[in-house]
């Protein structure tokens, strides 16, 4: 294993130099003897450091892997590699991953490096997906323990617990872009509120006068209400209940529709609006349909006798193999 040994003054001269060329051996640390420096460096890159010693290095230290595949490839069989998640969201301080059958018997042992590699987490959890209308997460425990977290985004504070509700990472641009679009004095109205998405972030960020956060779920209820107190927020109107039957009429200037399946409660949206104003309509679609979102928006005004200004249409993730999740931005007027 080789290093480049060089004085002391030129140590991150020569440093930031092996990094820029992909030199740098990231499994390895620098080190300081004495007056020099080793730089650790893969074989191949000597010819680049033709100022310095090379050296052979001597009791290496090792930095420890923090990239989940190549810990798990020493312990997994060949044929299973493929199968390793390359992915997982961490909430708060707590690691979910999605573990496919194939991997079961290993899910121990994954949550068990996970904990390893993110040492500030204190548990990790199987997602194994949402459940129904409420999105319902189902999770199992692999590692650790505790299931209730404090998560930061964006300057805002989300408490909650992985076995109860969800919170989807992948949704962090669609909510500060929201949050961008309301102006002052908006009274806002958010049908699928959760634990806060986006009724948080609003209440946080923007000076918008009034946020009615409609959430039929007495978990996250709950939670929706922590957050408000540990964010100390003063305008949310939280109301607990089926949206379909307590969605107050005429009285928002923008309504978010953050769910995916919602497009039965788009007339009770758009009776929400005191006059004219923004829909932000959310729905999974499979991409040869893309055209639907928009087509059952339209259907809706033209039942309702209101006209619609289509004004943005943005794929927000990929929900599943040729299925997005995309939002919709309706002018109603
Ligand atoms: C999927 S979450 C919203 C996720 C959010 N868009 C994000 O950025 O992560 C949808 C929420 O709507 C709630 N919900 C479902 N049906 C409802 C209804 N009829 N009325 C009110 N809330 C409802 C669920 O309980 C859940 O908390």
């Amino acid at each position: 294993m080789k290093a480049v040994k060089v004085p002391r003054h030129k140590a991150e001269e020569v440093r930031r130099f092996a990094e820029s060329i992909g030199a740098k051996d990231k499994g390895r640390y620098v080190i300081c003897r004495g007056e020099y420096v080793e730089i650790p460096i893969y074989d191949g890159f000597e010819k680049y450091f033709e100022d310095y010693e090379i050296i052979e290095q001597k009791n290496p230290i090792f930095a420890p892997k923090s990239d989940l595949f190549e810990v798990l490839k020493d312990c997994i069989p060949r044929e299973l590699w493929d199968y390793i998640p390359r992915r997982y969201k961490i909430v708060g301080d707590i690691v979910l991953i999605k573990i496919p059958k194939e991997l079961e018997i290993y899910k121990g042992l994954i949550g068990e490096k996970l904990l390893r590699i993110h040492k500030r987490c204190k548990s990790v959890w199987r997602d194994l997906g949402k459940e129904g209308m409420l999105r319902k997460p189902r999770v199992e425990l692999i590692a650790g323990r505790g299931s209730e977290t404090l998560h930061k985004e964006n300057g805002c504070l989300f408490k909650l617990d992985v076995t109860k509700v969800m919170f989807s990472v992948g949704n962090q641009g669609e909510r500060m872009r929201v949050v961008k679009l309301v102006q002052d004095g908006e009274v806002v109205l958010d049908m699928f509120a959760g634990i806060g998405y986006f009724t948080i972030p609003i209440a946080v960020h923007t000076k918008a006068k009034k946020i009615y956060a409609i959430e039929i779920n007495p978990d996250s209820y709950y939670y929706l209400l922590e957050n408000l107190r540990i964010n100390h927020v003063s305008n949310v109107i939280p109301i607990l209940g089926d949206s379909m039957h307590v969605t107050p009429e005429k009285v928002a200037d923008r309504v978010i529709m953050g769910h995916i399946n919602c497009h039965e409660f788009l007339s009770k949206a758009i009776k929400a609006l005191r006059c004219d104003g923004f829909i932000h309509y959310h729905e999974t679609v499979p991409e040869i349909i893309i055209e639907r979102p928009v087509e059952r928006i339209k259907r809706v005004c033209e039942s309702l006798g209101r006209e619609v200004r289509i004004e943005g249409f943005r794929k927000v993730k990929n929900y599943s193999p040729g299925v997005v999740h995309v939002v919709v931005d309706a002018y109603i007027y």
